[in-house]
């Protein structure tokens, strides 16, 4: 369930008019729901009590400072995979033991900001990358915590783009040969095991694969500790799927994910850590945009908008479906008639939808596109020379711009031309 309703026949974020944001910020701008963030973070704290968890929210998904402060306030953990995202998390006011730090390729600078600031732990992907988190940790004098990544093979059965768990994904150390990396681990100074880490991939709508995935966690957490190891957290990644269309089986509920969680791992009295993007962050966003012309092609109309490609890529990068809703409902009985949606750039790939089903629609008319809070933003380009889209928060009757639009002046003063030209 988000907040993004009709009301008087007029699309709403909570208690505001999408159409009033859109003549106070233009457009296209970004909308995000703080009830819709907040419930459900909360649906997955409450999924997996009264197990000891944390849930840290992945923010690649979604990463702007003021929804990490909203979700960091309401005791979120960060998961983060850059050294840019961990200082986004420590500006938000999120401490440095609520943050776990994730991805195969994390620089030796980045290790040692972190290692100075305060990590709750370092999820490690490959040997070098341990041996490496060893002399930075020894050369500060600290200790790093850490999970490994564990690889369990496991065919996540989701967009091949976004598999992370078989064997042939760059993620993580197969699961066979992880007796052997924790007892390497153990050895090594400035290192302390504190468990494991798994994630199999993204947009699962199936709990199946993450059970099997789990098990086989929770046999590797006997077997590590049989060997002598102390593993007391497990970190589960995150990956589970959102409704993209209201027309589809919906995916499985937090609620049921976390029972599954319980039922595999609750007898092993570790503390439990997930990292929920899409969840989270997918349907509390919407992308509002403009139709600048209606064309009428071959065999087909064209909706153009003033939102492009390079402003919300999935549709182009994984094929991916967005709901796309008039933001002024249409009157009841007027036929749909099928568009395709296009932005503005210069390549055929710059298409959200085709043949998509819509009321008529006109130059002015505001859409929006629904699910888009999770991997809209966050993945957006300035390709084309198009201004980053602005986001904008929304709590109750009240909204705030939490990024701005920037001028085209401020991109062409990034760039510089030197002395010799
Ligand atoms: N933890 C790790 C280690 C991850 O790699 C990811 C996502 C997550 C957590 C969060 O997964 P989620 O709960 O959001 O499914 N750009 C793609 C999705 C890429 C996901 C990458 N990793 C998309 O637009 O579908």
């Amino acid at each position: 369930m988000d907040h993004f309703l009709y009301r008087g026949g007029s699309l709403h974020a909570e208690d505001v008019a999408l159409t009033d944001i859109a003549i106070s910020v233009g457009t296209p701008f970004y909308c995000y729901s703080a009830a819709t963030l907040t419930r459900h973070y909360n649906l997955f704290s409450e999924a997996l009590s009264p197990l000891p968890h944390l849930v840290c929210f992945a923010i690649k998904s979604l990463s702007n400072i003021a929804v990490l402060k909203l979700l960091g306030d309401l005791g979120a953990g960060m998961d983060v995979v850059s050294i840019g995202e961990y200082m986004r998390a420590k500006a938000a006011g999120v401490p440095g033991e609520r943050i776990v730090f994730s991805g195969v390729g994390k620089t030796r600078d980045e290790m040692r900001i972190a290692l100075h600031g305060g990590i709750r732990q370092f999820n490690v992907e490959s040997e070098p990358e341990l041996r490496a988190l060893s002399e930075v940790a020894t050369s500060l004098g600290k200790t790093a915590p850490i999970a490994i990544r564990v690889n369990p093979d496991v065919d996540a059965r989701t967009h091949a783009k976004i598999a992370t768990g078989k064997s042939e994904n760059k993620f993580g150390i197969p699961i066979a040969r992880a007796p052997q990396v924790y007892a390497e681990a153990a050895k090594l100074p400035g290192i302390q095991v504190v468990g494991i880490d798994v994630h199999i991939g993204s947009q699962l709508t199936d709990l199946e694969p993450f059970e099997q995935a789990f098990q086989k966690v929770a046999e590797l957490t006997m077997t590590l500790r049989a060997q002598g190891h102390t593993i007391t957290r497990l970190d589960l990644g995150g990956g589970l799927g959102i409704p993209y269309t209201r027309s589809n089986d919906a995916p499985p509920l937090p609620i049921d994910y976390g029972a599954m969680i319980k039922r595999t791992l609750g007898h092993l009295g570790c503390e439990i850590e997930i990292e929920p993007g899409r969840l989270i962050s997918g349907n509390s966003g919407i992308l509002v945009s403009r139709v600048i012309y209606t064309k009428n092609g071959e065999g087909r109309d064209f909706l153009i908008l003033d939102a492009a490609m390079n402003d919300l890529v999935r549709p182009s990068m994984y094929d991916a479906w967005h709901d796309i809703v008039p933001v002024i409902g249409p009157a009841p009985g007027v036929e749909t008639q099928p568009y395709d949606v296009v932005g503005p750039v210069c390549e055929t790939g710059d298409t959200f939808a085709k043949a998509r089903h819509l009321p008529p629609l006109a130059e002015g008319d505001l859409v929006a596109f629904r699910s888009a809070g999770a991997y809209g933003a966050v993945m957006a380009s300035e390709y084309n020379t198009r201004p980053l889209v602005p986001e904008v928060l929304v709590s109750q009757d009240h909204f705030a711009v939490i990024r701005a639009r920037p001028s085209v002046d401020e991109i062409l003063k990034r760039d510089s031309i030197p002395e010799w030209l």
